[in-house]
């Protein structure tokens, strides 16, 4: 193939998506727009990519650069149609020679092997320009191909410009153009603006080829979702839900079972093993990773977790969390990031976990709030146990030995250290360090206050029931002593 150039169209406002937000920085399975058309260019193997960028141009420069940092990057102040972003994006790569792909920034399903196939026909048939085109039942607001008897394009004529005859016309123009870039560069200065919207059209290079006598293509797409470009919020949620059908469908071909893929969202940067199995209801975002037998669902969101080979995580939130093999986390449990539960470790209902690195086997079961906190591999943490690691000004943290077994509500009161194989009474506050192999209690010993509700709570219920269950007893002694 020749040298390739993929130039990406983004200096549109894109105001009917009525946000503060430029349209192509919108998400759509975990990465904005201009991120999976980015991939895509970056799959055709180009010699550059330039962006031309314009609204907001800031914030979708700085994206853009950290996506693809070696992208060049064109201003386009004034949004005067894509023949002038197209000049700009000329002018601002200096010299350009080969194949050179336009592509626009808001098409989010575009994939790279596409981008590719058509850039490979264009350059077979030595076509000075060729338009990926698509049938299309309904082409209003789109340019259309025009063809002569003979099947050859002659021009693209936009919509507004459009004979009544020519409106008639299905086959569309998507937007991605491939060019042979020494046409290009001498075509790009003849593109006028006398048209119904004032626009340099990038379009009216087909017609000039034609009067070069140059030849022109035009190649369906089949699957012209993929060139659809999102305007609006609506078609934002559509364009997503189509994606993460294809991803869904893509991971099932791939031998992961999918109970109820529509109510599986799965980002497109996630990556599962054969035999993975989601339940209904999971959200698994950027990069998450779930290894072979992990079951995960129903219910769960994981953003950036890594999940060990057969570990099952049911009902939980998860985010920046490392779950080992065989683990069991859930049902709802909250995750934060700089969990790490080792293999065949349980985290378990109502626990929360944050910075916190708990061993092979150990188990936090139930209850539960685990921050800054070290556990080691066996471990038990008894049922409503709290890391304390705020002091109200800093953090601080708690380690756990190995074997450990602790009891029911307690309070470590960070920094504090507990031995290996050490124990804790229920109930008990530790606030200084527990040696190996020592039992810590700290509440004192119990007294019993006898007759206390009936003096101080006379009256109520609670009087009442400690009454009859005392004459009770009263009598099931007499009775004793009579028989
Ligand atoms: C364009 C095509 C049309 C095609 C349609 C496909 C032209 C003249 N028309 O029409 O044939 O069927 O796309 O969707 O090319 N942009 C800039 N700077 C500009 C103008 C546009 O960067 O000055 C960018 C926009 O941000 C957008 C893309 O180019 O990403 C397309 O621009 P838009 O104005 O939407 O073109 P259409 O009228 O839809
Ligand atoms: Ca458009």
């Amino acid at each position: 193939m020749n040298q390739l150039t993929v130039i990406v169209l983004a200096a549109g406002g894109g105001t009917r998506m009525k946000s503060k937000t430029m349209k192509v920085l919108h998400p759509i399975a975990g990465r904005t727009m201009i991120g999976h058309v980015l991939a895509a260019a970056r799959e055709t193997e180009p010699e550059r990519i330039v962006a031309v960028v314009g609204h907001q141009r800031e914030e979708v420069a700085a994206h853009i650069q950290e996506l693809e940092p070696g992208a060049v990057l064109a201003v386009q102040d004034e949004q005067l149609g894509t023949g002038h972003a197209v000049r700009m994006a000329v002018e601002a790569l200096g010299e350009v020679g080969g194949t050179v792909l336009v592509a626009y920034g808001d098409t989010p399903l575009l994939e790279g092997r596409s981008l590719r196939d058509f850039a490979a026909e264009h350059e077979a048939a030595q076509h000075a320009v060729s338009i990926l085109s698509g049938i299309v039942d309904d082409p209003f607001g789109y340019g259309r191909v025009l063809r002569n008897e003979e099947g050859d394009v002659e021009a693209i004529v936009e919509e507004k410009d459009a004979t009544p005859a020519q409106r008639e016309v299905r086959e569309i123009n998507s937007g991605i153009l491939a060019f042979d870039a020494e046409f290009l560069l001498g075509a790009l200065p003849r593109i006028g603006n006398d048209n119904a919207k004032g626009e340099y059209y990038l379009t009216d290079v087909v017609a000039i080829a034609r009067e070069d006598g140059l030849t022109v293509g035009a190649f369906p797409i089949a699957d012209v979702m993929q060139t659809e470009g999102v305007n609006d919020r609506a078609q934002l949620a559509r364009m997503g839900a189509e994606m993460n059908r294809r991803i869904v469908e893509g991971w099932m071909r791939e031998g992961v079972t999918v109970m109820d893929p529509a109510t599986t969202w799965i980002d497109a940067d996630v990556s599962l093993e054969p035999d993975v199995t989601i339940l209904p209801g999971v959200q698994l975002l950027g990069a998450t990773v779930i290894a072979e037998d992990a079951v995960v669902g129903p219910d769960c969101t994981l953003k950036d977790c890594e999940i060990g080979a057969g570990a099952r995580v049911v009902r939980t939130h998860g985010e920046l969390a490392v779950i080992g093999a065989g683990a069991n986390v859930g049902p709802f449990s909250y995750l934060r990031p700089g969990t790490t539960l080792g293999a065949g470790g349980k985290i378990g209902g109502f626990v929360e976990t944050k910075n916190a690195t708990i061993g092979d086997g150990a188990k936090v079961p139930h209850l539960s709030y685990v921050g800054d906190a070290e556990i080691g591999e066996g471990t038990n943490i008894g049922a409503g146990t709290i890391f304390a690691n705020y002091d109200g000004v800093r953090k601080h943290r708690t380690k756990v030995g190995r074997q450990a077994r602790t009891a029911s509500n307690n309070t470590f009161v960070a920094p504090v250290e507990i031995g290996d194989g050490a124990a804790t009474g229920a109930g008990t506050v530790v606030r200084r360090d527990v040696p190996p192999g020592a039992l810590a209690v700290s509440s004192g010993p119990q007294r019993n206050l006898e007759g206390w509700a009936l003096s101080k709570r006379a009256g109520t219920p609670q009087a009442e029931a400690a009454e009859q269950a005392l004459a009770d007893r009263r009598d099931g002694e007499q009775g004793m002593a009579e028989s």
